[in-house]
């Protein structure tokens, strides 16, 4: 794997730890790096009122874009499921709006060091778009 994969995984690990999840127990970190070069991180942040949490992915793409960024190249996920977890839905919508293109790539991995990578396109083929 590439160096700089192994550094946004790296990253990812290292929020997951800082994971909000006591009613899940399911902690999530993401890492994404932007065009500029520069890793975001961020974990999920649940509520009691369940519909509130937000998840990891968001919450790192969200740390890029309150940067000042506007463009996303790569992303990479960590959970310590069995196998690794892909972003769901309302995240691949979100990295979507800021991806480079559909090519970049995302890297989910768990903490048993099981990893695959899947680019955005292949991820989230159809996403919306307002016209
Ligand atoms: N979660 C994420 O952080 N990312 C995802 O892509 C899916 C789910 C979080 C939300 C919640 O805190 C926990 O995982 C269980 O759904």
């Amino acid at each position: 794997m590439a160096e700089d994969e192994q550094l946004l995984l790296a990253a990812a690990e290292l929020a997951r730890e800082q994971a909000y999840a006591p009613y899940s127990k399911y902690a999530v970190g993401a890492a994404v790096v932007s065009a500029a070069g520069k890793m975001y991180a961020g974990c999920n942040v649940e509520n009691a009122s369940y519909g509130l949490t937000m998840c990891a992915e968001r919450t790192a793409i969200f740390m890029a874009v309150a940067a000042g960024e506007r463009i996303i190249q790569g992303l990479a996920v960590v959970t310590d499921a069995k196998e690794p977890g892909m972003p769901c839905g309302a995240c691949r919508q979100v990295l979507h709006e800021f991806a480079a293109s559909a090519d970049i790539p995302i890297v989910v991995a768990n903490t048993h060091g099981e990893r695959t990578s899947v680019t955005l396109a292949e991820l989230f083929p159809h996403p919306f778009t307002l016209h």
